[in-house]
């Protein structure tokens, strides 16, 4: 399942469901840069809203989920109070409510652990925070019954300068557009690119003030 984030329907939401949503971030006074953005951002909160709607709502249950780069924010003892939820980052956090946190790099971790996951989510990390959009899904992917995450891209130009660590040399990053996705995305999905998914990948519709592109995906994982 693939859902591009389009000005319509981020109008319906603001009609009804953005206060509810709202509501329970403002539950927990968790200080953080993810809540902060939360907090701040009804766009933001929207792209929250389609990636973990129904573990907020209670409506899923007793679920393993592991949850990559997710920082901390006040919406997350609601999930975690109904399912075994895991938060992997490589940020420090303090210590929240029934939410098992674990300082790390994803990259280190193994993919199985113990046991399969039900759910492995990632909210805004791929393809441009982290560039290992594709290593990250032949890892986790045949070790979880799902993945979903929010991928963010730029169809018009749009670059960053970065220091690189342990080094003098400044980089100039350009950021991924919705091809170079679609490209990765294509290795897991075959023929199934098919031409409308294609023009929602090449579409430059955003809600966002900065003009960035954001889809939501949702893909079956190998775990049974
Ligand atoms: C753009 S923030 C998104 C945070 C949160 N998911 C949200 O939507 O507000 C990216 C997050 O990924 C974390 N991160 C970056 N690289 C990571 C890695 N290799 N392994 C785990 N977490 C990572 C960062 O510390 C940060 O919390």
């Amino acid at each position: 399942m693939i859902k591009f984030i389009t000005k319509s329907d981020y109008g319906e939401y603001m009609s009804g469901r953005d206060q509810v949503v709202l509501e329970i971030f403002k539950e927990h006074n968790v200080k953080s840069q993810s809540q902060e953005w939360h907090l701040g951002s009804p766009q933001k909160r929207y792209v929250f809203d389609l990636v973990y709607g129904d573990l907020l709502d209670g409506h899923v249950k007793n679920r393993n989920i592991l949850d990559i780069g997710a920082g901390m924010n006040g919406a997350m003892q609601r999930i975690a109070e109904n399912n075994t939820y895991c938060v992997v980052d490589i940020m420090q956090q303090p210590a929240f409510g029934n939410v098992r946190y674990l300082q790390s790099a994803w990259e280190v971790l193994n993919g199985q652990g113990t046991v399969d996951w039900d759910i492995v989510i990632c909210n805004d990390l791929f393809p441009n925070v982290d560039q290992r959009l594709l290593m990250f899904l032949d890892k986790f992917l045949p070790h979880c019954r799902e993945i979903r995450m929010s991928l963010t891209y730029f169809n018009h130009p749009t670059w960053y300068q970065a220091k690189r660590v342990g080094g003098d040399e400044m980089l100039t990053m350009l950021q991924w557009n919705g091809l170079n996705v679609a490209e990765v995305l294509g290795e897991n999905w075959g023929d199934k690119v098919d031409s409308d998914v294609m023009s929602g990948f090449t579409s430059n519709e955003s809600i966002f003030p900065n003009g960035r592109q954001v889809c939501v995906i949702h893909l079956p994982g190998g775990a049974t």
